[in-house]
């Protein structure tokens, strides 16, 4: 008698069978590239954990947002690393600021570009935390005077996304409110809202000067080992008026992408960390890895979990990959 089984195999025969089947596909509009930039000129420092990824002088900045522009990526996000640090992140929603410089020389030069503009304070503040301290605290509610000021002075540079990454409680109900009494109801919030206190972000702080001088971020952003209280801190923010929501890190916990999908049906961001990047690239300078096939398959998984966009270091290099 015959065996009876499956013939999963007909769909992969070739590589046109194959493509007739593929389920999830990584597009160029799908990837945002974040920059980092700093006062001065000339300046076009590699970030020694980042391979490929600089800290950029204005003027370095319009060079490379030719480059990002041909290359088709569409959407980019900002953080500014002031020279001039405080205790109150003032540089943050100083409308001179580097941040909002650079925001507004990219609207000029690129108007069809999507500016988001990461919103925190711990790029501006000296003792590098992301909102003001009280008696070694980090404190929530003037913190979040200070939030809403700082997207509305990035709104006012022409960012057209705001993505508040701090993790205050009230987060996004303090910069919706400051954004529509300025008159800035048409401007989306991205929300972090799936955010851990994770050491994957070393790399990123390095480049951004944000590491904590004190202590650690713990009592704000959540532990990793917590995916239903994700689900209690993406409910909140969309309550609050999310219109984006992003998990970070995206790689290591995936599982929060797949979650958020099954839960909200606003679009869902996979934050690819600096750590999961530098250990790309480590890898592959070393030879253990084919990075293209590496990233391309992360980045298909992210699709495949259920993430509309993705943050990633790697967009430059995928979008030649995929142009190709
Ligand atoms: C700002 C912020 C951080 C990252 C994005 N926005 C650092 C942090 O929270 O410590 C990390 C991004 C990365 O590691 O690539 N709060």
């Amino acid at each position: 008698m015959a065996l009876t089984f499956d013939r999963h195999r007909r769909l992969r025969k070739s590589a046109a069978m194959r493509n007739l089947v593929r389920e999830n596909h990584v597009r160029v509009e799908d990837l945002i590239y974040p920059l980092f930039v700093v006062e001065g000129t000339g300046i076009k420092n590699e970030i020694a954990s980042m391979p490929g990824v600089y800290q950029l002088s204005l003027d370095m900045l319009a060079e490379e947002m030719k480059e990002i522009a041909e290359l088709g990526i569409q959407s980019v996000l900002m953080f500014g690393v002031p020279s001039h640090k405080d205790a109150c992140g003032t540089e943050a929603y100083n409308d001179e600021a580097i941040t909002q410089q650079a925001i507004r020389q990219i609207k000029k030069d690129h108007p069809e570009m999507i500016v988001i503009a990461d919103t925190c304070l711990c790029e501006y503040t000296d003792h590098g935390h992301c909102g003001v301290i009280h008696e070694g605290e980090v404190v929530n509610d003037e913190t979040l005077e200070l939030l809403g000021k700082t997207a509305v002075s990035q709104a006012k540079a022409g960012a057209d996304i705001i993505a508040p990454s701090n993790m205050m409680d009230g987060f996004v109900i303090a910069i919706r409110e400051a954004l529509d009494e300025a008159g800035f109801q048409k401007i989306p919030i991205m929300s972090y809202a799936v955010k851990y206190a994770s050491s994957f972000y070393g790399p990123f702080r390095d480049a951004a000067g944000s590491t904590p001088q004190f202590g650690d971020r713990k009592s704000y952003q959540m532990d990793p080992a917590n995916a239903r209280e994700g689900l209690r801190e993406a409910a909140s923010d969309v309550k609050e008026g999310a219109d984006f929501l992003i998990v970070k890190p995206g790689l290591a916990f995936m599982d929060m992408v797949l979650r958020l999908r099954e839960n909200f049906n606003l679009p869902i961001v996979a934050y690819n960390v600096s750590a999961e990047y530098s250990m790309v690239k480590a890898a592959a300078q070393n030879g253990w890895i084919d990075e293209e096939r590496i990233v391309m398959e992360t980045l298909v998984g992210f699709k495949r979990a259920g993430a509309d966009l993705i943050i990633t270091y790697h967009a430059k290099d995928v979008a030649k990959w995929l142009a190709r």
